[in-house]
C-alpha cells in the first residue's frame, strides 16, 4: 500500500506540486464547523437567530423557482420580525456561470449588504460563497480567486439553507462555479468560506422531483464513498462517511418514492451534511474529476454525472479498496462482519448498481461523444492528479476506457426512404 501511494505521489507531484501542496494544507488546517439547526421549521429558526446578529442588510441568494414556490417565507418572515433588513437575488441558475455571479456581486454592493444567506441547491450555495469571496477581495476577479486561498481578506459571513440533500456545500470549504469561456468548472477553496450556520429543514425538500432527489442523493453518497476510500481518510472523516452511507442506504429510496416523507428527507439532509464534513477534509476522487468535465462540457447535472460514473470508478478501484468497501457494505446492512472482505466488497458494488437502477439513473451519458473522450479524460486526470488522494492511480488511457463505457447506445441506422408513387 505504501509503495503504491509513493508511486502515485511521484506521478502526481510531477504534475503539480504546488497545487497538491495547497490541497494538502487544507487537509491539515482546522476547518470551522457551522452551527447546524435541524428539523421542520429550521429555516425560520435560522432567520430568528441571525436577525439578532446586527447585520445592516442581508443578501439572500437563491433561484427563481424557490422564490416563486414561497420557500423563503419562513426565513424572510423571521428576519422581518427580528428587525433585520434583507434583499433577494433570485437569479441563480444551475452551474452558475461567472457573468451571473458578477451580477450578484454588483447587487450585493449596490445594496450595501454585509452578510449572505445561501438558500437553495449547490449552485446557489456555491454562487453565494463566490460572491462572499469576491466582495471581500475587490482587487481580484473570480478567475483570480479560483484555486486555494487566493483571497487575502476573510469572506463576508455566509449562512446556508440547503434545499437539496446532496452537495453538502453548507459545511464545505469549496465553491464550484462555471467558466462559460473555457466550458470548465472552477473551484474556489478557502476554509473561511464555510458558512457560520446552516439550517437543515426537511419541509423545504418535500417538493423536489424524484429525479433530483435521486441525483443529489447519489452525489452525497459519492462524497461519502470517495472520502472513505481515498488516502486522506481519517478516523473523524470515516465516522462521518460511514454514517452518511448508512443513512443513504436506509432513506434515499424512501425519499425518492415518497417525497413528502419528512423523516426520510431529514435523514437524507443529515447524510448530505455528514458526507460534506467527510469530503471537505478527505476530498473526493475520479468520480468527481470526471463528473466535473461532463458538467463543464455538456452541462450534465453534477449528481447525475456522479451517479453514472460511480459504479465504474469503484469497479476499477476495487483491488485497492476491497477492505474499505467491505466496511461500507456492513454499514449499509448488506452483509455481516464475519463474511470475507471480497464478498462484502462485491455486495457493495452490486448494491450501488441496484440503487442506481431503482432510482432510474441511466447507465450511459446521452450527450457523450466519442471524439470528446480524450480531452475529457485528460482534463479529469489533470484534476484528480493535482488535488485528489485517489486510492488507485488511473492513466489517461484507462480513464478514456472507463468514460467510453458510458457512451450512449448506437442508434439503429435509418432505413432509406422508399421511392415510389404516393398513395392517398
Ligand atoms: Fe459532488
Amino acid at each position: 500500500m505504501i509503495s503504491e501511494f509513493l508511486s502515485e505521489s511521484l506521478r502526481t507531484t510531477a504534475l503539480s506540486a504546488a497545487m497538491r501542496g495547497a490541497g494538502l494544507a487544507v487537509r491539515f488546517l482546522p476547518i470551522p464547523q457551522p452551527t447546524i439547526l435541524v428539523g421542520p421549521g429550521a429555516s425560520g429558526r435560522l432567520g430568528r437567530t441571525i436577525a439578532g446578529f446586527g447585520h445592516s442588510k442581508i443578501l439572500i441568494v437563491t433561484d427563481s423557482i424557490i422564490s416563486k414556490l414561497g420557500l423563503l417565507d419562513d426565513l424572510t418572515t423571521a428576519l422581518t420580525a427580528g428587525g433585520a433588513e434583507y434583499v433577494v437575488f433570485d437569479a441563480i441558475t444551475p452551474d452558475a456561470p461567472i457573468p451571473l455571479i458578477e451580477t450578484g456581486i454588483d447587487f450585493y454592493l449596490e445594496n450595501d449588504c454585509d452578510a449572505i444567506v445561501a438558500f437553495g441547491g449547490g449552485s446557489s450555495m456555491d454562487a453565494s460563497k463566490a460572491i462572499a469571496a469576491a466582495v471581500s477581495n475587490p482587487g481580484k476577479s473570480l478567475r483570480e480567486l479560483a484555486g486555494y486561498f487566493k483571497g487575502l481578506n476573510t469572506p463576508v459571513k455566509i449562512y446556508a439553507v440547503p434545499t437539496t440533500a446532496g452537495t453538502g456545500s453548507e459545511v464545505t470549504v469549496a465553491a464550484v462555479i462555471s467558466d462559460p469561456e473555457s466550458h470548465t468548472k472552477m473551484v474556489i477553496v478557502d476554509t473561511r468560506l464555510v458558512p457560520k450556520m446552516a439550517a437543515l429543514d426537511p419541509c423545504l425538500m418535500t417538493g423536489l422531483p424524484p429525479h433530483i432527489t435521486a441525483a443529489t442523493g447519489i452525489d452525497a453518497l459519492t462524497h461519502a464513498i470517495e472520502a472513505f476510500v481515498g488516502h486522506w481518510a481519517s478516523p473523524g472523516t470515516d465516522d462521518m462517511a460511514l454514517s452518511a452511507v448508512g443513512l443513504i442506504f436506509d432513506n434515499l429510496r424512501v425519499a425518492y418514492s415518497d417525497g413528502k416523507n419528512l423523516e426520510a428527507r431529514e435523514k437524507m439532509a443529515l447524510a448530505a451534511t455528514y458526507a460534506g464534513f467527510a469530503f471537505t477534509r478527505a476530498n473526493v476522487g475520479y468520480v468527481h474529476a470526471i463528473a466535473h468535465q461532463f458538467g463543464g462540457k455538456y452541462h450534465t447535472p453534477h449528481g447525475l454525472a456522479n451517479a453514472i460514473m460511480l459504479p465504474l470508478v469503484l469497479k476499477y478501484s476495487l483491488p485497492a479498496i476491497t477492505d474499505r468497501l467491505a466496511l461500507l457494505a456492513v454499514r449499509a446492512k448488506l452483509g455481516r462482519e464475519s463474511e470475507a472482505e471480497e464478498v462484502l466488497a462485491q455486495k457493495f458494488l452490486d448494491a450501488v448498481d441496484q440503487l442506481n437502477l431503482d432510482l432510474g439513473i441511466p447507465t450511459f451519458l446521452a450527450a457523450l461523444k466519442e471524439s470528446d473522450i480524450p480531452q475529457l479524460a485528460e482534463a479529469a486526470c489533470r484534476e484528480a492528479h493535482t488535488g485528489y488522494p485517489v486510492p488507485r492511480y488511473m492513466s489517461q488511457a484507462v480513464c478514456e476506457d472507463i468514460i467510453r463505457q458510458v457512451l450512449p447506445p448506437a442508434m439503429p441506422a435509418k432505413k432509406p426512404a422508399r421511392r415510389g408513387k404516393k398513395t392517398a
